[in-house]
């Protein structure tokens, strides 16, 4: 079966077609980045409103580069949730009336299922080792930062080990990116500048080391105080490469260490990355190491599958249709996940009675 995949929750305007194996047949990608740039940042309403004037064009290329017309199409698959509201809308919207036109089955998806799952999709020049379960997911990208055990591809087999209090992870490279004058979007440049940095010039935190949630708002404060004392001058290249170096590295460590020590506590044999902090090359080294020397299998997905993209909601989507599952066309678009939260932001831990989440998950 054939799944067309529609994306629309941030900056990207995305369509593809996926089958119910995996195999990406067409992937096709509208970056809003050069719209938001001049911002510095991400303006929700810039982001609806193109959209709207590019989604149609987009799910036209994609069944053009698949070579598939609508009669080929066994359901439609959109990202419902979680994102910017106005943005989501616009793919629901369209995602629903198509549904409605063809007479096809559709299923909203959570957009955090789409990118634990990424790493089962399979391009031609891209065929990454698939997980076994349960495995651990860290998901890092610009809104989210968790591990999860994954113990099945139903969301109800998805539980969150510990999440971030604070920012992002990608949203902290963006912040620091700022910070050093370096422009958005922050992680792709980070990542370059750091290769030719000394990550040890300087001494940035490791926040919650005891635990498997995260806090990344003191390192992003510690760059913030080293630029105002003058320690970094953002004029002088070494010292930007160095503070990037510096960062990430520190950053990579916290994501690491945690990610292996989740999959020591669930016994999984496998590790898998998530999110547009996966695209990072120190990282992608880190945990490729890391699971070599202790025996377990790391599955790292392609750059394209690690940022925003259609095809991981096609495939997430394929899943459930493939289960017979379906969406009413009442579908809404939520700005928060569908899966149970630990962690709160800025208060750790939800009170955790009888091993189930207090506070609900929504
Ligand atoms: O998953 P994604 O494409 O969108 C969200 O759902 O947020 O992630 C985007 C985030 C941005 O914060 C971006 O700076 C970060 O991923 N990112 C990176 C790299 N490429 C993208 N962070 C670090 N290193 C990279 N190479
Ligand atoms: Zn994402």
């Amino acid at each position: 079966m054939l799944v067309l995949g529609i994306e629309t929750s941030c900056d990207e305007t995305a369509a593809a077609i996926v089958d119910t194996d995996g195999n990406v047949r067409s992937d096709v990608i509208h970056s809003q980045i050069a719209l938001h740039a001049p911002y510095g940042g991400i303006v929700p309403e810039l982001a609806s409103r193109d959209h709207l004037t590019t989604l149609d064009g987009v799910v036209m290329a994609a069944l053009e580069k698949a070579g598939v017309g609508f009669g080929d199409l066994g359901g439609i698959a959109v990202t419902c949730r979680p994102g910017l509201l106005g943005a989501l809308l616009v793919g629901v919207q369209y995602g629903k009336a198509l549904a409605f036109g063809l007479d096809l089955p559709l299923v909203g998806v959570d957009h955090l299922m789409g990118h634990l799952f990424s790493v089962f999709l399979q391009r031609p020049e891209d065929r990454p080792p698939r997980p076994d379960y349960p495995f651990v997911a860290l998901l890092a990208s610009g809104g989210h930062t968790a591990l999860y055990a994954v113990e099945g591809n139903d969301a109800s087999q998805v539980r969150e080990l510990g999440a971030t209090r604070d920012d992002a992870a990608g949203e902290a490279f963006d912040k620091v990116a700022k910070l050093l004058g370096l422009g958005y979007p922050g992680g792709p440049r980070i990542d370059k500048l750091a290769r030719v940095g000394n990550p040890k010039r300087y001494e940035l935190p490791r926040s919650l080391p005891e635990s498997l949630e995260f806090s990344f708002s003191g390192i992003k404060t510690q760059v913030a105080r080293l630029v105002e004392r003058g320690d970094i001058v953002i004029d002088r290249e070494q010292d930007v490469a160095d503070a990037a170096a510096s960062f990430q590295r520190a950053c990579v460590d916290v994501l690491t260490t945690k990610l292996f020590r989740a999959a020591r506590d669930i016994e999984a044999t496998s590790v898998v990355l998530g999110g547009g902090v996966a695209a990072n090359s120190g990282l992608r080294e880190a945990v490729a190491a890391e699971a070599e020397r202790r025996g377990l299998r790391a599955c790292i997905p392609s750059l394209a599958n690690t940022t925003d993209n259609a095809a991981m909601i096609a495939y997430a989507g394929s899943i459930r249709l493939a289960r017979g599952e379906r969406d009413p066309l009442s579908l809404g678009a939520f700005t928060t996940t569908s899966l149970p939260r630990t962690t709160r932001k800025g208060r750790g831990e939800r009170d955790v009675r009888r091993g189930r989440s207090l506070a609900g998950n929504r």
